[in-house]
């Protein structure tokens, strides 16, 4: 981390980064009768498809809110899968969305940094507001909410656009308590393309090895010191 006075900002992504997105498996297993494996496999689909979108919307220029997102990603990754979901069965696994589990460390190490009078943790996230907020306080205690958000909604692109970034950094480079200095911004994100599209508008970035296997992104990446 660079070395100044004034506030550190950490901006935390959510999918991936405090909530485990693969948590969706147990919902779609109860509403869909899939088995453990084929579950699995959709839940990832599902995934992949809701991060694509994303990006296909940002090359088009154009934008559609994170819940419709990730509800037509679900239609297409089930429809390649040949599984039929019922409007109930979609309308389940949608508000099952609302309530994925946190990853074991999230909560603890949120805690701590939120007791750091150095750090300002804020929440940056594609999804909604209504998304974000019924999710953190289905899986955040409530002694650490609010938090402050920056999500993609105020600028109408997704990650990695560089205006989302931008914009996280414009919103809080005057951060109270930074005393006249402006805090240094930092991504904290599970998510590689995240990582690298905050180095790449400037900012710092912490990235968690979700999965444990390590780097394997090869998309060049700024290194900051
Ligand atoms: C988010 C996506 C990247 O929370 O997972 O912004």
């Amino acid at each position: 981390m660079t070395h100044r006075t004034g506030i550190h900002v950490l901006a935390f992504d959510i999918y991936g980064t405090i909530l485990n997105t693969n948590s969706i498996t147990s919902g779609i297993k109860q509403h869909s009768h899939l088995d453990d494996e084929k579950a699995a496999q959709l839940s990832q689909l599902w995934r992949r498809y809701q991060l694509e979108y994303t990006w296909r919307l940002n090359s088009m220029g154009l934008y559609e809110p994170f819940d419709t997102v990730t509800k037509s990603s679900l239609k297409h990754a089930a429809a390649e899968m040949d599984i039929i979901l019922a409007d109930g069965e979609i309308a389940a696994l949608m508000s099952d969305y609302s309530r994925l589990l946190p990853f074991e460390d999230a909560v603890p190490a949120l805690e701590e940094l939120s007791r750091n009078p150095n750090i300002k943790v804020v929440i940056f996230s594609n999804g909604t507001e209504q998304m974000v907020s019924t999710a953190l306080h289905a899986s955040l205690p409530e002694a650490l909410l609010p938090l402050p958000l920056h999500l993609a909604d105020s600028v109408r692109q997704y990650k990695p656009a560089p205006s989302i970034y931008d914009g996280l950094r414009k919103a809080f480079s005057d951060a109270p308590g930074a005393q006249g200095d402006s805090p240094d911004v930092w991504l904290v994100s599970g998510n590689p393309f995240d990582v690298t599209g905050a180095r790449a508008a400037g900012l710092g970035a912490f990235w968690v090895d979700r999965a444990g296997g390590g780097w394997k992104d090869q998309i060049p990446m700024l290194t900051l010191v």
